[in-house]
C-alpha cells in the first residue's frame, strides 16, 4: 500500500449498506474521509442526514456531514422504505445525535475540497448520483479536478429494481448519464460484484460477537438483509464493496469498457448499458467491477471491524 493516504468523500444515503460501509470506511488506514455528504434515495434527505450524523456519532468522528439534493435532477423521488426501513435504518435504536449537519451543501463541500486536495480528491458515491451532477453542473473546472469515482450503482446484467436497473442509477438516471459523460476516471461497482460481496449469517454473527458498539451496528443493519431473492447465499453488502474497493481494489477484478446510461426508456429506465466485452466502437469509460475474492473480501471485514 502506499503511504500517502487517498483524500475522500463519501456521498451517501445511509441506508442499511451505506452504514456498514460507513463503518468500515472510517477504519481503512488507506482513506482520509474529507467529508460526508448525503442524498435522497434509499429514504427522504432529511432522513439519510440525520442516519449519517447517528452514524458519525457511533463512529466517533466529527468529520463534516452536508447534506445535498432532496430529489433528483428532473424526476419523483424514490425511495426504498421496504429494504430500509420507514427511517432508514429498520428502526435500529440509536440515540439523536448531538452535532447537526454543516451549513455547506453537499455540491460546495464537494468543490472545496477537489480545490484543496489539488486533483487528488476522490468520491465513492453509494447513493443516486444527483449531488455529483450538480456539483459538476455548478463549476465547470471540477471535472478536471477529481482524480477518481468508484460508484455504487448500476450492472451490466439484470438489476434490483427493475429487471433492467440498480437502484442509484434508477432513481436519477440524468444525474448517472452527466457522470458517465464526464470524463473523470470511474470504477463502477455495480451489482455483478456486490451480489458476490455477502457476509454469510455466521460471518455477521462472528462480526456481532466483537462485542462493540460499532459491530453490534454493523450486524444489526446487514443481517436482516431481505434481498435474498438476489443473493440467496448471504447478504450482499453494496456500499463496502465500493469502499473496500476504494481502499484496495486488488480484492477484486474489474475491466475497462465503455458504459452508458439509459434515460429515454420507460420499461429501461436507468439501465446501464453496456455489453464490457465489444465496446471497440466506442471510447471506455468506465473500469467495471465484475468479481471479488469473496473470503479476502469477509477477512478484511471482519479485521476492519475488530479495529474499534
Ligand atoms: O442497489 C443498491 C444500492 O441502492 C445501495 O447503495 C443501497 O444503499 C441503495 O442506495
Ligand atoms: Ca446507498
Amino acid at each position: 500500500m502506499s503511504e500517502k493516504r487517498i483524500p475522500v468523500i463519501i456521498d451517501c444515503d445511509p441506508g442499511c449498506d451505506d452504514t456498514a460501509a460507513l463503518l468500515l470506511a472510517f477504519r481503512c488506514p488507506e482513506l482520509d474521509i474529507r467529508a460526508i455528504t448525503t442524498v435522497s434515495g434509499n429514504v427522504s434527505l432529511d432522513k439519510t442526514t440525520y442516519n449519517a450524523l447517528r452514524v458519525a456519532e457511533v463512529i466517533g468522528t466529527d468529520v463534516r456531514i452536508s447534506p445535498g439534493a432532496d430529489r433528483p435532477l428532473i424526476r419523483e423521488a424514490v425511495y426504498a422504505p421496504h429494504v430500509h426501513g420507514e427511517d432508514g435504518l429498520l428502526g435500529i435504536d440509536l440515540p439523536a445525535p448531538g452535532k447537526k449537519a454543516s451549513f455547506y451543501k453537499a455540491w460546495d463541500a464537494i468543490y472545496e475540497e477537489a480545490v484543496a486536495q489539488k486533483g487528488q480528491l476522490e468520491i465513492i458515491a453509494l447513493g443516486p448520483l444527483t449531488n455529483i451532477a450538480i456539483a459538476l453542473a455548478a463549476n465547470h473546472d471540477l471535472a478536471g479536478m477529481i482524480k477518481r469515482i468508484v460508484i455504487m450503482g448500476g450492472a451490466a446484467q439484470g438489476g434490483n429494481v427493475t429487471p433492467c436497473a440498480e437502484f442509484n442509477i434508477y432513481v436519477d438516471p440524468e444525474a448517472a448519464s452527466m457522470v458517465m459523460k464526464s470524463g473523470i476516471p470511474l470504477c463502477v461497482c455495480g451489482l455483478d460484484v456486490t451480489l458476490k460481496a455477502y457476509l454469510t449469517a455466521a460471518e455477521i454473527r462472528e462480526i456481532r460477537a466483537l462485542g462493540t458498539p460499532q459491530a453490534e451496528l454493523f450486524a444489526a443493519v446487514t443481517e436482516n438483509n431481505c434481498e435474498k431473492v438476489f443473493c440467496p447465499a448471504g447478504a450482499p453488502l453494496h456500499d463496502p464493496a465500493a469502499v473496500l474497493f476504494a481502499a484496495d481494489d486488488s480484492l477484486f477484478t474489474a475491466q475497462r469498457c465503455w458504459m452508458g446510461v439509459e434515460t429515454q426508456g420507460t420499461i429501461t429506465r436507468g439501465k446501464t448499458v453496456t455489453d464490457c466485452w465489444s465496446d471497440a466502437q466506442k471510447e471506455a469509460n468506465v473500469e467495471l467491477v465484475l468479481d471479488v475474492d469473496r473470503e479476502r473480501f469477509a477477512a478484511r471485514i471482519k479485521e476492519l471491524m475488530a479495529g474499534y
